[in-house]
């Protein structure tokens, strides 16, 4: 079922977005060569819980993380462990945060310490296809063009797009329908709505799309070991166009 929510609830949805929009902000001077996914878990886990919200992800089918802390060739849904993080290793941390009932959902890349040109150009090539996503969740347009637009370009610069994992209504749970894939056709698909709330979430791999997963049956890794890198806000569709609800400072 896809619910619609009022302005209120759009309201209370920022607020929870915000929170979580901070959270990431707090992560660009946190993560660096030495510390441990485990340390970020930690951070996040009490930075929400000291804000008053929950970190949501936490019992949500059995996973028992607040975060997602995915690295290098790791698609998404990595578990926060001990292992120290390196220089160039690419980190992508997905969190869901609810702040008195209200949900939001977001996850940002960063590099470890010193980058290299594949990284620069993957993380440039995956926030612009998101926000390429984003430009096409307006009233009256179709699923598909968020999909089209976001598959297009990422093929144009010779990346591709994950098929295994997309985008998402959102509220009063994680995961509500519609569907949104970041691959598709112009046109097609179910019409976006004003009160609609969704995810958009490329996941965006170097070499090929396909995947194969984990043994502990949650991290999805590259099938190639290529790269993957992801960025993703929660959005609403308005009568003004999209509103990121997660929007973080520049
Ligand atoms: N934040 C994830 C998403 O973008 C949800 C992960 S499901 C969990 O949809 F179980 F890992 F929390
Ligand atoms: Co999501």
């Amino acid at each position: 079922m896809i619910t619609l929510k009022s302005a209120r609830e759009i309201d209370e949805m920022e607020k929870s977005g915000q929170l979580l929009a901070s959270v990431h902000e707090a992560l660009r001077d946190f993560i660096k060569p030495g510390i441990t996914s485990w340390d970020i878990e930690v951070f996040v886990r009490n930075m929400i819980e000291d804000h008053g919200g929950v970190a949501a992800q936490i019992g949500y089918e059995g996973y028992e993380y607040a975060t997602c802390c995915s690295i290098n060739d790791e698609i998404c849904h990595g578990f926060p462990r001990k292992t120290p993080l390196k220089d160039g290793d690419l980190i992508k941390v997905d969190m869901c945060i609810d702040l008195k009932g209200a949900m939001s959902d977001s996850c940002w890349a960063y590099v470890v310490g010193k980058s290299t040109p594949e990284i620069d150009h993957l993380m440039e090539v995956t926030e612009k296809a998101l926000y390429k996503g984003i430009e096409q969740a307006t009233v009256g347009n179709r699923i598909g063009d968020i999909g089209h637009a976001i598959q297009t370009y990422v093929e144009g610069e010779n990346l591709s797009v994950v098929r295994d994992f997309i985008g998402h209504g959102i509220g009063p749970t994680i995961h509500e329908a519609p569907s949104v894939p970041h691959y598709g056709q112009a046109g097609k698909g179910l019409r976006l709505k004003e009160g609609m709330v969704i995810t958009i979430e490329p996941m965006v791999n170097t070499g090929t799309w396909q995947m194969k997963m984990d043994n502990n049956g949650w991290t999805a890794r590259t099938q190639d070991g290529g790269l993957s890198c992801q960025y993703e806000h929660t959005i609403a569709i308005t009568a003004d166009g999209p509103r990121i609800l997660t929007l973080q400072d520049e």
